[in-house]
């Protein structure tokens, strides 16, 4: 199988840390000998710089042509009152590339217990985030006049299809890690949610009985997340609240730099969309100070989902875990290397 990867820099730090990830991609197929080839595309605010579209036509052809996408970051104050905005962009590739289900495990590392409130490692979970529906792309959105002021308004919706495919994702997840799953929700308030709960219970019961299930309201799920992480092996959940909950998991690991993220649609082997879950970070951008942990850690699940490779997929984890734990740290963590010293400890390791 040919590797091709297409990389979509974007915005801010977004081409800092896809550079970093990138040279530890290198470093591993000189180690294990493969080949690959690299694209490269604009997508957000650099897309909109050079073409007015933050999801360009030009892109858009070259993502059809490839099965695995590293990607990034987008968005910034640059483009935060114009018509049209980066992060439509990443919004657009994700429908796109039809990869409803965002996977984004977090950890606390070895050597970073006293940057967790936990102030202990060892424990791993993951939240299985719906992607490619609910209120991010819910119609009818807009604004309107009423009664002589601004109203804004978006729409929630999920179709049992749409919430059984995304729940399967982390059913077997579970499965396959002999651990339960937390569905979370806000069925208390939301239709979409008793929709949704609904859903997973018969699709539990169903097809996954040996899989314990429990749900959570999303409030309640926010303050257990914090005190008990390790009962959130697996947590499926809608678009919104994953967002917000999985930014909640980089302060339990002890920075937002550490996570990284899958995007997919189907099995091992499928295409995917692989990001850091941070964003362009504009405070720090250009400063060459970026954790490039996520983007690294997202070219390693890349290896193991699109490519397969696992033994890749292992000696880049290995290597970025080693490094932390010998306290070898960009700024975030309350290191001194900058990006690119951190990454050469990585590769370093790499051998
Ligand atoms: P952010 O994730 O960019 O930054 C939040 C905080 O975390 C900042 O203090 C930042 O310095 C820090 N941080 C984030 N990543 C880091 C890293 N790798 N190393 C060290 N520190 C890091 O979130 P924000 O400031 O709310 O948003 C900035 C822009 O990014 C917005 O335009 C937003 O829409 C966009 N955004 C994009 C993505 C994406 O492309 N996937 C994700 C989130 C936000
Ligand atoms: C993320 C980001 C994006 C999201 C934005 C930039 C569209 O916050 O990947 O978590 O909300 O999905
Ligand atoms: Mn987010």
């Amino acid at each position: 199988m040919a590797r091709r990867l297409l990389v979509l820099p974007g915005d801010g730090i977004g081409p800092e840390v896809t550079e970093a990830a990138l040279a530890v991609l290198e470093a591993v197929s000189q180690r294990l000998h493969f080949e690959y080839t690299v694209e490269e595309a604009l997508i957000g605010g650099a897309a909109i710089d050079a073409s007015g579209d933050p999801y360009p036509a030009e892109t858009r052809a070259r993502v059809e042509q490839h099965q695995a996408v590293l990607l990034g970051a987008v968005g910034g104050p640059k483009w935060d009152r114009g018509e049209r905005r980066p992060e439509t962009g990443l919004l657009e590739l994700r429908q796109h590339m039809g990869v409803y289900a965002n996977l984004r495990p977090f950890e606390v590392w070895p050597g970073l217990e006293h940057l967790s409130p936990l102030k202990t490692s060892g424990f791993r979970g993951l939240i299985v985030r719906e992607l490619t529906g609910g209120i991010y792309f819910g119609t009818p959105r807009g604004r309107r006049q009423v009664e002589g002021e601004w109203e804004g308004f978006d729409t929630m919706r999920y179709r049992q299809s749409e919430i059984r495919r995304l729940a399967r994702v982390g059913f077997e997840w579970a499965r396959r890690e002999g651990v339960g799953v937390i569905s979370i929700d806000k069925a208390n308030v939301l239709e979409t949610s008793r929709v949704w709960r609904e859903t997973v219970s018969e699709l539990g019961e169903r097809e996954y009985p040996d899989v314990p299930l429990a749900h959570r309201y999303v409030d309640a799920a926010a303050m257990e997340l914090v005190l008990h992480p390790e009962r959130y092996q697996v947590a499926i959940t809608e678009n919104l609240f994953g967002d917000i909950l999985s930014d909640l998991t980089g302060g339990l690991v002890g920075s937002l730099g550490l996570l990284a993220s899958l995007s997919v649609s189907g099995e091992v082997g499928s295409r995917g969309l692989y990001e850091p879950v941070h964003g362009s970070a504009p405070d720090i951008a250009g400063k060459g100070i970026a954790n490039p942990v996520g983007a690294i850690l997202s070219v390693a699940w890349l290896m193991g989902w699109s490519w397969q490779d696992r033994e890749g997929q292992q000696l880049i984890n290995q290597a970025v875990a080693e490094t932390i734990r010998a306290g070898e740290l960009t700024p975030d963590l309350g290191g001194s290397l900058n990006t690119e010293a951190f990454t050469r400890r990585v590769i370093q390791r790499i051998g």
